[in-house]
């Protein structure tokens, strides 16, 4: 049996975003239901966010996101051989995702998956595809975070409809000399796997707003600080600290007990509100978009959220 040489490390080459047109206020939800622009301010951060209408599928969030990641690299759709797409809001489980998004993409014929670690889902999907680089069991990765939560959010439920919002995220991920994506920490904890929940077909999402508050803040610097020891990289050091946007409260505790006194903090919740697996591509890609970051800059990245799953690497920034 022979296997493929793979590469000695991997980097992504361009990052992409997509946000639906329809902005969302505090003010208009509060239309809708009993809140207010003060509460939803004050403990989640947000200010604004975006839904897709009935028009705009998930898949043609990702179509936007990848089509732009794609552009932004260089490459040719027949340069990616292996797409995957992290989400928890498919519209439908079959088929997936991703196999129609590369076909709307021009992509011929790539190993297609989606993947399911809810707001770790970037994550685990950018380690999934290092490491498929690594092996040489792909060469160009391109990986899209989408999702379209306010399909399975139910508008009236204040607790989770102030919150959750639709987006998407890409990056195209290469083969690089020197490694440029660190190896990730990745962990789930079952025992609360009640906490983020979609009961059934027929369920909105729920969620115990505080276990997952208390959880957050934590048990998820460690993961963090082990990524950076891991990829030998101290926190002091970091251009940029991007965890996925769950709470603002979350991401400043966090980024308090971290230590990242140099980097750049994503606080793009205020205007995106949290759009689980998109939220960290979304996030990151605005920052490099507006300047704020460095291109070749390390950056933190943290996914957390339902199963409860959670996952973290550093990366050079595009
Ligand atoms: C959801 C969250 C913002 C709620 O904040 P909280 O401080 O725990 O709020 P509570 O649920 O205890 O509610 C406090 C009060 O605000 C009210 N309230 C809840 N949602 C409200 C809303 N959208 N607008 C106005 N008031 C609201 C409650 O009814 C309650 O009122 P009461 O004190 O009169 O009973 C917070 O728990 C949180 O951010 N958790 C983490 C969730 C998360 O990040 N999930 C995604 C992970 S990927």
């Amino acid at each position: 049996m022979k296997l493929p040489a793979g590469a000695p490390g991997a980097k992504v080459l361009a990052f992409g975003h997509y946000q639906p047109a329809n902005v969302v206020t505090n003010d208009d939800l509060a239309k809708i239901i009993e809140t207010n622009d003060e509460w939803i301010q004050s403990r989640v951060g947000i200010k604004e966010r975006r839904f897709a209408g009935p028009e705009e599928s998930e898949i043609d969030l990702a179509v936007q996101a990848g089509g732009k990641a794609l552009a932004a690299s260089g490459l040719a759709a027949s340069d990616i051989d292996l797409v995957i797409v992290a989400t928890c809001t498919p519209e439908a489980p079959i088929p997936n995702l991703a196999g129609r998004v590369a076909h709307r993409l021009g992509v011929q014929a790539p190993g297609a998956y989606d993947l399911n670690a809810a707001c770790a889902g970037f994550c685990y999907a950018l380690a999934a595809a290092s490491d498929s680089i690594r092996a040489g069991s792909a060469k160009n990765v391109l990986v899209i975070g989408t999702e379209k939560l306010t399909q399975w959010v139910d508008i009236n439920d204040r607790a989770t409809s102030v919150i959750f919002a639709d987006g998407a995220g890409a990056a195209v991920v290469v083969p690089s000399e020197t490694p440029a994506i660190g190896p990730v920490v990745w962990g789930s904890a079952g025992d609360k796997a009640d906490a983020i929940m979609i009961q059934d077909r027929s369920s909105s999402l729920h969620q115990e707003g505080q276990t997952v508050f208390r959880w957050a803040t934590t048990a998820l610097h460690p993961v963090a600080k082990e990524a950076c020891e891991r990829a030998g990289v101290a926190p002091a050091d970091l251009a940029a600290f991007v965890p996925h946007q769950a709470n603002l409260r979350i991401i400043e505790a966090i980024a308090r007990k971290l230590g990242a006194d140099k980097a750049v903090v994503a606080r793009d919740i205020v205007l995106a509100g949290n759009t689980s697996a998109a939220s960290i591509p979304l996030a990151l890609s605005r920052m490099i978009e507006q300047g704020e970051v460095p291109s070749g800059g390390l950056a933190l990245l943290l996914g957390f959220g339902a199963g409860l799953t959670y996952a973290s690497q550093v990366i050079e920034i595009p």
